[in-house]
């Protein structure tokens, strides 16, 4: 299988660059810098190498560098921002810092002959965010492209078939940004361009049927689109040495976990255990009404309730993580700056005493994980369900946790959903659920006073949860759920609908 290889030297669109490489069906993997030799890029048989941005100069102390043996390789190489610079660095060039003149945004560059710029016009927009530049060019290079303030735009070394751009091809705002890469892989590297998911799925099933082979091996299911395809894909690989913990804590959606013992137990014949840990859950919750309080209270009983059942197994070899590459990322455990801390990454407790962890998808993206999903034969309800966070509806029941709250709580939720559906508007909205509030107001229903909780409804659209707009649902169909639930589930009086944005609010109430 032809593959390019992403040497991620710790910039913010990294991950954009591998995914940009496989649209255009060349099979691409991300490793850090610090993770791979030269002598292991010659024996993967890459066809190509890009060195990705960073956050650095290349003259800092802790810059990333990279042993110069990998331009003797005969590999072909494309460097992007510090990409470029940590190339030229390693071939005798200058590096400048230039703060007077630095560049970020959109820029008009103006471009010469070359490989990397077929049928890419002589002046086109491309996004820049630097402040070093190439100041001195090494020996065997040249210039490509200008922009008004940096002189080395790109610049190449075509008999080593080495480019270099100073800005950003992997995002949309640079217009011919793909074409670029396009050129790079199909007229430089010379791949053919024909890799496609399934060929991931293939590749993934055969090597860890091989590696796993006569292991005993672990996964915490939470029924998610991520730990759901992990387990699917290494069930295809080593059938019954994988066995799935599937943890009720008491905090789920309606029927949730009937639809996952009967996913992935009934259908995929996957060895699944339940651990129904409510009563342990809503014991360790009682009386805490504070919401990051609660949080840290279930992250950890998770753990006790995971690492309980896993020594009941006995020894476990290996442990898999449903972990994708922006989980990587935002964990800090790639070499980009930290963003938040993720749930999935090393959250499971050493103490179980497992040799190895495996990761199937950590190269992967949300969407691309979908596809293999769907690749899998994982029913579409399940592939593409809106989010739903660790801590349950936890984050949902505002003050104590209880049974009552939450079984209101999930009748509501469940009222809503159905009427989404109903009403197919899954597609204006990318995440919608219910609220139990901690206040009660006063009803009438028959001729009767009634004193209950209140209900909210929230629903939002966004493109990646870091922001978020209220959805505009139809009055008619807030009617009707609001009728439902009052009238449907018992202890409710009124239902309002959220009206907040994110900012300044946050999509979950807690
Ligand atoms: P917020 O409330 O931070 O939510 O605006 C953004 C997205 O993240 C989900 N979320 C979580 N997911 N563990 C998770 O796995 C959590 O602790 C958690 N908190 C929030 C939330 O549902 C929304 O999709």
């Amino acid at each position: 299988m032809e593959k390019i290889l992403v040497l991620d030297f710790g910039g913010q669109y990294n991950q954009l660059i591998a995914r940009r490489v496989r649209e255009l069906n060349v099979y691409a993997e991300i490793k850090p810098y610090n993770r791979v030799t030269p002598e292991e890029i010659q024996a993967a048989g890459y066809k190509g190498i890009i060195f990705t941005g960073g956050p650095n100069s290349v003259y800092d102390e802790n810059s990333p560098h990279y042993d110069p043996k990998v331009l003797e390789l005969g590999i072909p190489i494309l460097g992007i921002c510090y990409g470029v610079q940590l190339l030229a660095y390693m071939s005798g060039g200058e590096i400048c810092s230039a703060n007077d003149s630095s560049e970020y945004g959109k820029t008009v560059v103006f471009t010469k002959n070359s490989l990397i710029f077929n049928n890419v016009p002589t002046k086109s927009i491309c996004w820049m965010s630097h402040t070093d530049y190439i100041k001195t060019l090494p020996k065997g290079f040249s210039v490509i492209a200008h922009s008004d303030n940096c002189p080395c735009a790109a610049i190449c070394d075509e008999t080593r078939k080495i480019y270099g751009v100073q800005f950003h091809p992997e995002v949309t705002h640079t217009i011919y940004g793909k074409q670029m890469l396009r050129n790079f892989l199909f007229n430089i590297c010379l791949c053919k361009g024909d890799w496609k998911m399934s060929d991931f799925v293939e590749a993934s099933i055969e090597k860890y049927r091989k590696h796993l082979k006569g292991k005993k091996v672990l996964l915490a299911l939470s029924g998610g689109v991520d730990s759901s395809v992990a387990a699917v894909l290494l069930h295809k690989s080593i059938g019954d040495n994988l066995i799935c913990v599937f943890v009720d804590h008491g905090l789920l959606r309606k029927g949730e976990s009937e639809f996952v013992m009967k996913t992935f137990g009934e259908k995929f014949g996957i060895n699944l255990i339940c651990v129904n840990a409510e009563a342990r859950f809503l014991s360790k919750l009682a009386d805490v009404t504070e919401p990051e309080k609660k949080r840290k209270i279930i992250g950890e009983e998770f753990i006790r309730v995971f690492e309980d059942k896993a020594k009941e197994l006995g020894k476990i070899d290996v442990l898999v993580q449903g972990t994708i590459y922006p989980d990587i990322i935002e964990s800090g455990k790639g070499e980009s700056a930290v963003i938040k801390s993720h749930h999935n990454v090393g959250g499971l407790p050493d103490s179980i005493g497992f040799d190895e962890i495996v990761e199937p998808l950590s190269e992967l993206f949300k969407d691309e994980v979908r596809e293999i999903g769907m690749q899998l034969g994982i029913p579409k309800e399940l592939v593409w369900r809106q989010p739903f966070p660790g801590p349950g509806l936890a984050v949902r029941v505002i003050g104590e946790i209880t049974k009552e709250k939450l079984d209101i709580l999930r009748e509501a939720d469940a009222i809503f959903r159905e009427e989404i559906s109903e009403a197919k508007l899954e597609s204006i909205t990318d995440q919608y659920f219910a609220v139990i509030t901690d206040l009660r107001s006063v009803g009438v229903m028959g001729d009767k006073r009634t004193y209950g909780y209140t209900i909210a409804l929230r629903a939002v659209t966004t493109d990646d949860f870091m922001t978020a707009a209220w959805t505009r649902l139809p009055y008619d169909v807030l009617e009707k759920a609001s009728n439902r639930i009052t009238n449907e589930v018992t202890g409710v009086t009124r239902v309002v609908y959220d009206i907040t944005s994110k900012p300044p609010a946050t999509v979950e109430w807690e």
